[in-house]
């Protein structure tokens, strides 16, 4: 490790320790507090993880690592500051919620700042990315989650900070989320190296759909087995969590997660007008391709029994269209 990074480390994580101290015992850090509270964070999930608050003043972090005796202009390019000149600087993340990220080691590397107010551009404010802290490879909470792995060989993959630390006051403790981008390749293989299994569990709205179908395909592709989890329209995981408890979450949400298949043969519909003949043959055509990519012939009946019964077919030609296309994969 080079200089530079072993002075940012401790950058973070004295900034750490500072903005969480301030939450838990400062005025300074009141409206933070009322915010986690007004949210149904509770002191447990502050305490593991170690969430804090950046005061809204523009020197209160600075001044307190100068006094430490670290030099700013160091700070800058992992982002824990910012400078307009090169000559002063100020508090990134004045005013902001910090979630702290870490790194596969267990060390604090990045920061996700979320403001506490409505309206205010971006709704959460990110480290950089530096040597330190690349979000294409890290993955938050997956230093904790990897202890839980071999039990489950699963992983639950959330878009949120936010639906993370609800998942564990709800007990689901072998859970990530990507930082704010979509799953890369490269974090694909990570997982792909512990878990046998990842159920998504993204937002309700369309843009979560969307993202569950172009993940699954991803974590599919790297050999793991895909579940998509059933979250109702317009809520996230965090949202359902507060509003209908763990349970619900654990048995609704989680417990009726659909395979890949399930979900991708229901999700594909929205290209196709099903009234059409034409479009509903071009769907038929692309649910058998899907269909006979599964192993296990009780799961492809399964399927194969709802579209002979959706679109009124004999299953005598869905199948022999499902050997052939096994025929060729093979
Ligand atoms: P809450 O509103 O705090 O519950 O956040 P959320 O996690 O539900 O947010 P959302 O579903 O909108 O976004 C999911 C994830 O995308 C967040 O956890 C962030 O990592 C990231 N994200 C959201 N908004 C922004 C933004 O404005 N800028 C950046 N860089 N990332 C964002
Ligand atoms: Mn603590
Ligand atoms: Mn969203
Ligand atoms: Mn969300
Ligand atoms: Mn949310």
């Amino acid at each position: 490790l080079s200089d530079a990074l072993k002075t940012a480390l401790e950058g973070y994580e004295w900034s750490t320790k500072l903005f969480h101290h301030v939450l838990k015992y400062t005025s300074d850090g009141k409206e933070g507090h009322n915010y986690l509270q007004k949210r149904g964070f509770e002191q447990s999930d502050i305490e593991q993880f170690q969430l804090g608050y950046s005061p809204n003043k523009d020197q209160f972090l600075s001044t307190f690592l100068q006094n430490k005796g670290f030099k700013l202009e160091n700070l800058l390019e992992v982002g824990l500051l910012s400078s307009r000149d090169g000559n002063t600087f100020f508090d990134r993340f004045k005013g902001r919620v910090i979630f702290p990220i870490q790194n596969h080691q267990g060390k604090v590397v990045g920061f996700g700042g979320r403001a506490i107010e409505d309206g205010i551009e971006p709704k959460y404010l990110n480290s950089p990315d530096s040597k330190l802290f690349q979000k294409g490879k890290l993955l938050y909470n997956f230093y904790e989650a990897r202890k839980h792995f071999q039990k489950q060989k699963e992983v639950v993959l959330f878009e949120g900070y936010a639906d993370v630390i609800k998942a564990y006051q709800a007990n689901v403790y072998h859970a990530v989320a990507t930082l704010g981008t979509s799953l890369t390749k490269y974090q694909s293989n990570l997982l792909k190296r512990y878990v046998d299994r990842v159920v998504i569990c993204f937002d309700g709205d369309q843009a979560g759909k969307d993202a569950s179908y172009k993940t699954a395909e991803q974590l599919k592709e790297v050999g793991l087995d895909v579940l998509v989890a059933n979250v109702p329209y317009q809520m996230d995981p965090d949202d359902f969590i507060d509003t209908y408890g763990p349970e619900k979450f654990q048995n609704q949400v989680l417990g009726s997660a659909e395979s890949y298949i399930a979900f991708a043969l229901n999700y594909l519909k929205k290209d196709y007008n099903l009234q059409a003949k034409h479009d509903q043959l071009a769907y038929i055509e692309k649910a058998l391709d899907l269909v006979a990519t599964v192993d296990h012939a009780v799961e492809r009946d399964v399927y194969l029994k709802e579209l002979e019964e959706t679109f009124d077919l004999y299953r005598e030609t869905l199948e022999n269209e499902i050997i052939e296309r096994r025929r060729i994969n093979n």
